[in-house]
C-alpha cells in the first residue's frame, strides 16, 4: 500500500474479514479468552489497549504516520500528558516550544515543574534559539503548526541540532494531521495528537495517539496502561471510520482556508490575516518545503474595529458555529482571547501575537462560496 488514501482507507484491516464484514466491527468486549499457553501479560483487556479493536487502529496509524509502531488513548491530552511522563524523571530538563496548545502549556508549566522537571522554553521559528541547550535537557517539544497565527518551525534545524546533542524530540502535529506532515520523515522521534481534531474528523469523541518507534511507543504504553488512559471501544470503531476519509477532508479545508484567507486578505475592513499558504505569512517557504504548500484548515484574521465587534462576529455567522475545536466537518469560529487562550496571561498572549481582537477561523468541508458569504455578510456585506 504506497498511496496515503489507500493505506488510511485499508490498512489494518483484519485478514480474512471477520464474518466477511467489510467494515471491521466493533469489539464492545472488556476481556477476551485466554489463548492456551498465554500468561497474564498476553492476554487482550481493553485498559491495556490490545484488543482486536485497538490493534487494527494502531496498524493503520503507523502505515499512515509511516513509524513503526502507534498508540491510540482517550484524548489528545491523554498522549501529550503520558509520553511527557513516559520521558521524563525529576531534575531533568524538557525544552519547550513557546507557543504550546493551552492545556500542554498548563502541563508543562504547571505539573511538570511542580514535579521537579526543569522546564527552559525556545522559539522554534527563530534559529537564535539553537544555542547550547541547558544541561540536563532530555527532551524538546514543540508543535508543526501553531495556534492560531499558524507560524511553522525549521523542522529539519531542530531535529538535527537535537539530535546532536542527544535529545529526544516529540512533536504535536495535531494541526498538520500525516496527510501534511510526517514528522519521522524529519527526523521526529516521537508525534502526538489531538485525534479529536482532523484524524476522527466528526467532532463526536475525544482520542489521541502518539506514534515512533517501536521502542519508544512501548514506553509510553507502559504509563498510559498504568493511568487508565486508554480508548473505549465504540470510540476506536469511530476513529478508524473518519480515518478513512481524512485525505479527501484534508484536501478540502486546505482549499477552504487558502481561499478564505485570500477573501479576507482584500477586505477592507480587515487588516491582518494569517496562513502559511499566504505569501507574505513568515513561514510561507518552511509551508512550501515541509507541507507541500498546503496549510491546513485553520486560519486567522484581525479587524480594524474593537473587541466588541470582533465577538460580535463570533456570534453572528450562520453556517459557522462559534466554538472552539477544529478539523471537523463544519466550520467553526472562535475568538481566541476568550476560548484556546483564555487561560494565558494577557500579556504574554499579547506578546506572542495573540490580540483581544483575533478571530480564527478552522474551515470544514462545506462549499467555499457559503463561506465566504458567510464571513461577507457579518463583515459588512462586500459582496452584496
Ligand atoms: C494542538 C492541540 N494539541 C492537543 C490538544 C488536546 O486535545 P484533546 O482535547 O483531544 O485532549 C488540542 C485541543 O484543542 C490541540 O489543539
Amino acid at each position: 500500500m504506497k498511496g496515503m488514501q489507500t493505506r488510511l482507507v485499508h490498512g489494518g484491516d483484519p485478514n480474512p474479514r471477520i464474518g466477511g464484514a467489510v467494515v471491521p466491527p466493533i469489539f464492545q468486549s472488556a476481556t477476551f479468552e485466554q489463548k492456551e499457553g498465554n500468561d497474564y501479560h498476553d492476554g487482550e483487556y481493553i485498559r491495556l489497549s490490545n484488543t482486536p479493536g485497538h490493534v487494527s487502529l494502531h496498524e493503520k496509524l503507523a502505515l499512515v504516520c509511516g513509524t513503526e509502531s502507534a498508540l491510540v488513548a482517550s484524548s489528545g491530552m491523554a498522549a501529550i500528558t503520558s509520553t511527557l511522563l513516559a520521558l521524563l524523571s525529576e531534575g531533568d530538563g524538557l525544552l519547550a516550544e513557546n507557543r504550546l496548545y493551552g492545556g500542554t502549556e498548563s502541563f508543562v508549566s504547571g505539573d511538570l515543574q511542580r514535579w521537579g522537571v526543569q522546564v527552559h522554553r525556545f522559539d522554534g521559528t527563530d534559529p537564535q534559539s539553537f544555542q547550547d541547550p541547558p544541561p540536563g535537557t532530555k527532551v524538546l517539544y514543540c508543535e508543526a503548526i501553531s495556534n492560531p497565527l499558524c507560524r511553522i518551525p525549521d523542522f529539519q534545524r531542530l531535529t538535527d541540532w537535537a539530535k546532536s546533542h542527544g535529545i529526544v524530540t516529540v512533536i504535536d502535529s495535531t494541526f498538520a494531521t500525516p496527510v501534511l506532515f510526517r514528522p519521522v520523515e524529519h527526523g521526529f522521534d516521537l508525534e502526538v495528537h489531538s485525534a479529536t481534531k482532523g484524524l476522527n474528523g466528526h467532532g463526536d469523541i475525544a482520542a489521541g495517539l502518539v506514534a515512533g518507534s517501536h521502542e519508544m511507543v512501548e514506553k509510553v504504553r507502559r504509563c498510559l496502561n498504568l493511568l487508565g488512559g486508554h480508548l473505549d471501544a465504540h470510540a476506536c470503531f469511530l476513529l478508524y471510520r473518519g480515518l478513512r476519509t481524512l485525505g479527501l477532508r484534508v484536501d478540502r479545508q486546505c482549499q477552504n482556508a487558502d481561499g478564505l484567507a485570500r477573501f479576507l486578505s482584500d477586505h477592507p475592513r480587515v487588516k491582518q490575516v494569517n496562513h502559511p499558504t499566504l505569501e507574505d505569512h513568515p513561514d510561507f517557504q518552511k509551508c512550501q518545503k515541509y507541507m507541500g504548500g498546503r496549510g491546513g484548515g485553520v486560519l486567522s484574521f484581525e479587524i480594524d474595529g474593537s473587541v466588541e465587534q470582533a465577538q460580535q462576529i463570533c456570534v453572528s455567522t450562520k453556517l459557522m458555529a462559534n466554538a472552539p475545536s477544529l478539523g471537523g466537518v463544519e466550520t467553526l469560529i472562535t475568538r481566541p482571547a476568550s476560548s484556546s487562550h483564555a487561560g494565558v496571561d494577557r500579556e504574554v498572549r499579547i506578546a506572542q501575537g495573540v490580540t483581544d481582537e483575533l478571530i480564527r477561523v478552522a474551515c470544514g468541508v462545506e462549499d467555499l462560496e457559503d463561506l465566504i458569504e458567510d464571513l461577507d455578510v457579518v463583515l459588512g456585506g462586500q459582496l452584496a
